[in-house]
């Protein structure tokens, strides 16, 4: 699957809580050419910008919050790619300073900006419709490009397949439900399929239907565990952010919101849930980089810890 524009890239997390636990834990990269589009991004894309080349649609309509990592890979796919790119963005203040939505602008993604109560009405039938009507040779996308060609893109990579042997978990953040359900697809077509436990960043109950929705009857193949900070969807604590200068130290660079997140999650669940066994976990690094700016630019990260997050 790696092609000069898109590579996969496995690195090993030498830590010390990890060689008192006995585990092997490999970070799997998803290197872009199109750097927003890095981790789960484009594998999301891949077949939704698939489906617009084959039926000769002039581009991609998507949703987003105003710092989204979707919104900002969405409008560099489409400029690095050639296609046109519209987002209806949830504000309530339109901010085009925001470093993610001038970026958007920049890549040429057209903003239209609603209220969080009409943003609500996103997957409300006759919205879309209405949405369609207006832009009829547009795709459509949900949120987090969590759509009906999410889940392909996956396929073609295994995830267990670190470079020292099958890993026997596979970890990663979950907001939207597409990245969880894309890798489950991937894993059950294998003869010997490859646990998934995915960390819930947002507090949505409705999550696990939502998956189960978007990949039917394959729920044997994944588990949901809360992220341990307890934190709402977006928001950190210090512990966390804590966690991500320290992974940076040790040159894993994630960020708060999402890998981070999940990997210190993950970090808690190995030391409660201690094992004879070896095991060798990969965690898939979903990329969102690009969401440090918003964050510094928010001033929920300091200019030093902007520096050492974005650095490592
Ligand atoms: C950086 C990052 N990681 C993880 C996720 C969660 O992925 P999903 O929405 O597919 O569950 C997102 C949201 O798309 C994200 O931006």
């Amino acid at each position: 699957m790696n092609t000069p524009f898109f590579q996969l890239r496995w690195q090993q997390l030498h830590h010390p809580a990890l060689t008192n636990s006995g585990d092997e834990l490999w970070i799997c990269h998803l290197d872009c050419q199109v750097q927003a589009a890095a981790g789960n991004k484009w594998l999301k894309l891949k077949y939704h910008i698939r489906q617009i080349q084959q039926h000769g649609h002039q581009g991609i309509v998507t949703f987003g919050g105003a710092f989204s990592n979707h919104l900002a890979a969405v409008a560099a796919a489409g400029n690095a790619l050639g296609f046109t790119t519209k987002a209806i963005v949830r504000a309530h203040v339109p901010d085009l300073t925001n470093p993610t939505l001038q970026q958007c602008v920049n890549d040429g993604m057209e903003l239209i900006f609603v209220e969080p109560s009409i943003y609500r009405k996103r997957h409300e039938p006759q919205f879309l419709d209405t949405l369609q009507s207006n832009y009829p040779n547009y795709l459509i996308v949900p949120e987090g490009g969590t759509g009906e060609f999410a889940l392909p893109g996956f396929a073609e990579l295994n995830f267990a397949q670190t470079p020292n042997g099958k890993a026997n978990l596979i970890v990663c953040a979950a907001a939207s439900g597409g990245t969880v359900a894309g890798i489950a697809y991937q894993q059950s077509q294998l003869t010997s399929p490859c646990p998934i436990l995915a960390v819930q960043v947002v507090k949505d109950a409705s999550l696990p239907a939502k998956i189960d929705r978007l990949c039917p009857s394959l729920n044997e193949y994944w588990q949901l565990m809360p992220d341990i900070s307890g934190q709402k969807y977006g928001s950190f604590d210090q512990a966390t952010l804590d966690f991500c200068v320290e992974m940076a130290q040790h040159g894993v660079a994630i960020e708060p919101v999402y890998s981070g997140k999940a990997l210190r999650s993950l970090f808690w669940y190995l030391q409660q849930h201690p094992s004879s066994s070896e095991r060798r976990i990969t965690f898939f690094h979903t990329g969102g980089m690009q969401g440090l700016k918003g964050l510094h630019y928010r001033n929920m990260i300091n200019d030093e810890q902007f520096r050492i997050l974005s650095s490592s």
